[in-house]
């Protein structure tokens, strides 16, 4: 298996997450006979102090030349006083946009280890394991028109779909949930909005083309107390973009901390992976950064550019028994608790 991937490590924690996740893409390739080639580019506040863009064309180029984008956080105080549009965080938007990915996939995963980090109790959050597929290019974030009229004091939003806007993304979600738990749970509030009656009717077409997978549909203000209450009853959640915002958000709870998060955005030219933290000035350079979420970004790759299954699966496996076995980074340990070793993101890194 042959994988050209664009590494952007952007600032903070970004390269220090990114380079532990590199390593396992390594390990992964030596031990399977893989060839996997890094292109590494430059976003955000690093991109700026070095070129004046956030994302230099150079980047974008390079990225839009490779089979998967791993990309670290971006964000640097310094740069506070640009206008939106300059500071480091535009050249996320901008890669976001300019990859074109409709389906973002946000995995909610309860580890046992971890029980404690999360304050829900652990009988109801053992065994979760809830896929996010949460439409990204649609909707309330990009309905026309949009606009604040300031001497009226009215303000619009747009949510809008297209038949075909669903239908894809549904069908991702029928695709990965073939490969899980055969179950989704499509995510509305069809009995206010026509937009979400449109999903409703959309995504129930669409089930029929996979007899194996059982849907269900959640009107979305329920759905976020069954996150809380029964979360072991979803696997796959389709949603649309701003629901899946929020839901997914709150999911997070599951799992316990930020750094622990991956994520990847799938169905445009070429898939973006990203943990779902961000740069974390405030650990940056200690060594104290969670790469688990970065690593777990990276079997999200072999996953869904390389089509590892396996090798996504051992991954996960290898995170799972170093959490079992103790190793904890800060952000992930509770006191001073028997059993638990303090470990760097290094440490951490090599452990895996
Ligand atoms: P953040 O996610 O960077 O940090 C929030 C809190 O979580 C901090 O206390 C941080 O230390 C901790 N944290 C985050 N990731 C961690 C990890 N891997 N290990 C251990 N602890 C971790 O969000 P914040 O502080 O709101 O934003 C900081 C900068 O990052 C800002 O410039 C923001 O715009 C940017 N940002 C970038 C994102 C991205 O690149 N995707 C996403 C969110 C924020
Ligand atoms: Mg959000």
């Amino acid at each position: 298996m042959r994988l050209k991937i664009a590494v952007l490590a952007g600032d903070g924690i970004g390269p220090e997450v990114t380079k532990q996740a590199t390593n396992i893409l390594r390990a992964v390739a030596e031990m399977g006979g893989h060839e996997f080639t890094f292109v590494e580019g430059l976003i955000g506040g690093t991109a700026i102090t070095e070129t004046g863009s956030p994302l230099p064309t150079g980047t974008l180029d390079a990225a839009l030349e490779c089979d998967a984008v791993l990309l670290g956080a971006v964000g640097d105080n310094k740069f506070n006083a640009l206008p939106p549009d300059k500071r480091p965080e535009a050249g996320l938007l901008q890669i976001r946009q300019a990859l074109g990915g409709f389906a973002n996939l946000r995995p909610s995963i309860a580890y046992t280890a971890l029980s404690a980090s999360s304050p829900l109790r652990p009988e109801v959050t053992k065994d979760v394991d809830i896929l996010f597929v949460r439409e990204l290019l649609g909707g309330l974030y990009f309905g026309a028109p949009r606009w604040w009229d300031r001497d009226s004091n009215e303000a619009i939003n747009t949510m809008r779909y297209t038949r075909d806007e669903v239908v894809r993304v549904a069908r991702v979600a029928f695709e990965l949930a073939g490969n899980r738990r055969q179950k989704v749970t499509s995510v509305d509030k069809a009995n206010v909005l026509e937009v979400s009656q449109l999903w409703r009717a959309t995504v129930t077409e669409v089930a029929k083309d996979y007899p194996s997978v059982t849907l269900e549909h959640q009107l979305v203000d329920s759905m976020a107390m069954h996150i809380m209450n029964i979360p072991r009853n979803f696997d796959v959640v389709l949603t649309e973009n701003l629901f899946g915002d929020i839901l997914s958000d709150e999911a997070g709870v599951i799992t316990g901390s930020l750094g622990m998060l991956p994520s990847a955005t799938i169905g445009g030219a070429v898939n973006l992976y990203e943990p779902v933290h961000g740069s974390a000035p405030d650990i940056a350079g200690t060594g104290k950064a969670n790469p688990l979420g970065a690593i777990l970004t990276a079997a999200m790759i072999l996953r869904h550019s390389a089509n590892l299954e396996q090798d996504a699966k051992a991954v996960e496996a290898a995170v799972n028994k170093v959490l079992d076995a103790g190793y904890r980074t800060a952000d992930i340990a509770r006191g001073q608790q028997p059993g638990q070793t303090p470990v760097s993101t290094q440490e951490m890194g090599k452990l895996v």
